[in-house]
């Protein structure tokens, strides 16, 4: 398409009939969106046309780079060493993003880290830190750059002026159930990380009941193309490929959530075995791509020297103090969070092996606790949740624990402990085990 054909209807209707859209075209889609010269008709309009339609890779790394530019891309060349940051594609109990972030800085690599708040059945990284009193994560670029300099982490939220094309894209994607859709949700991710002044990414991409994808070969695809888009961009990607069936480590909310964080700091996350696993094995890699690390068994060690040594959690404390958090919330967590006014323990029926733990059915019953919320404005209970979950393939006798709620209120208490024991499958045999981190892509 030349200049003059670069119209709304002309762009719509060349995705409509399955043509390829030029750099110039997206680049013009991308800008209408941005200062507002194209109508939400016409953006929805070729959303869906692409939705249904596809794009190639070329096409898919044009939207990604446009959207990258559609604001402030940050410049941290002035902080030294590699900057390597993680992104999750969403699961149930994943707050992988605490520890790892404060591990990885304490082997001296610097983590920028811009992450999202919780939404539909999955939790956010900010609203856990929200629940550390004082904590702020709306700093601004040059707070968050001078912070990454200082002392090697920002943990923050996005701000308006980054890829502000994705929050008017993603907002009417919400709406025209056009979320689904492989290039629009690479774009979304890539464009975002791209514009944190990163210079290499690892990716978590969950598949499974709890998790965005449900299927293995669904969250392959969408690793390979993420990876595809940072090597163009010359932002070197991996991605793990990680089953989320049940909730990862044992606790599901907002400040359950962060003590148990700082167990796994400690190295004290009792029971929480696939956390430490998952949050050793991306930590790997970010020190690998961060050319600090040659093999993935001394990175791994390194890790575990941090946590051993307490570094991590000095790192933790000081990332905390930083941001305006309460810092004692890493010796005393339990006086530090918020706590629900309520508790109730859901125990086992039978004698039998746990075979499952449905964690989608586990995080719609924390976000009726109040844990999450479904519009972008409702407000979190940091305080609600569950505790000391079953793990799949554990021994229960009748009458053992499968997990406590927290709630602050009789009725939700109730419907959550009728929810966690429906969760919860005891068989009579022991299930088949299945490794967490299924392949490594990139
Ligand atoms: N997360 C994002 O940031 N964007 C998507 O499109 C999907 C998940």
């Amino acid at each position: 398409m030349d200049d003059a054909t670069l119209t709304p209807p002309r762009i719509i209707a060349c995705k409509r009939d399955g043509g390829a859209l030029g750099r110039d075209a997206i680049a013009a889609f991308v800008r209408g969106a941005t200062d507002g010269s194209w109508a939400d008709y016409q953006l929805s309009a070729l959303l869906m046309a692409i939705y249904l339609r596809g794009m190639d890779a070329a096409e898919t790394a044009a939207l990604t780079e446009a959207m990258m530019r559609s604001g402030v891309v940050a410049d941290l060349s002035g902080v030294p060493g590699r900057k390597v940051d993680k992104h999750s594609t969403g699961g149930v109990g994943d707050k992988v993003s605490l520890p790892l972030a404060a591990m990885v800085a304490a082997c001296g690599v610097p983590v920028p880290m811009i992450s999202g708040r919780g939404l539909g059945h999955t939790g956010g990284t900010l609203d856990k830190l929200e629940s550390i009193p004082g904590f702020r994560v709306g700093l601004s670029l040059e707070e968050y750059r001078a912070q990454v300099g200082r002392i090697g982490c920002a943990l923050i939220g996005q701000t308006r002026d980054l890829a502000p094309a994705d929050k008017k894209l993603y907002a009417l994607r919400d709406v025209t159930a056009t979320v689904e859709c492989l290039p629009l949700i690479c774009a979304s991710i890539m464009s975002k990380k791209m514009a944190e002044g990163i210079d290499a990414l690892v990716l978590d991409v969950k598949f499974g009941r709890g998790a965005f994808m449900k299927t293995l070969p669904e969250a392959r695809a969408l690793a390979e193309a993420m990876c595809a888009i940072g090597a163009a961009m010359a932002k070197p990607t991996r991605a793990l490929l990680t089953r989320m069936d049940q909730p990862l480590g044992r606790a599901v909310g907002n400040a359950v959530e962060v003590a148990e964080s700082i167990a796994c700091l400690r190295g004290e996350a009792e029971g929480a075995e696939d956390l430490m696993e998952l949050t050793y094995s991306l930590g790997a890699e970010m020190l690998l791509l961060a050319r600090v690390e040659t093999e993935a068994a001394a990175a791994r060690a390194r890790l575990a020297g941090v946590v051993a040594s307490g570094a991590a959690l000095e790192k933790f404390r000081e990332i905390v103090a930083a941001q305006g958090g309460d810092p004692r919330v890493c010796d005393d967590p339990v006086g530090i969070l918020p706590a629900a006014r309520l508790t109730g323990e859901v125990r086992s029926a039978r004698a039998g092996w746990v075979a499952g733990v449905d964690a989608m059915a586990v995080a719609l019953a924390a976000l009726r606790l109040g844990a999450g919320r479904t519009r972008a404005e409702d407000a979190v209970d940091h305080a609600v949740g569950f505790t000391r979950l079953a793990k799949v393939g554990a021994r229960v006798e009748a009458g053992d624990l499968l997990g406590v709620v927290h709630a602050n209120d009789e009725t939700r208490l109730a419907e959550a402990r009728a929810a966690l024991a429906g969760a919860v499958e005891i068989a009579d045999e022991a299930p088949a085990a299945e490794a967490l981190i299924v392949e490594r892509i990139g």
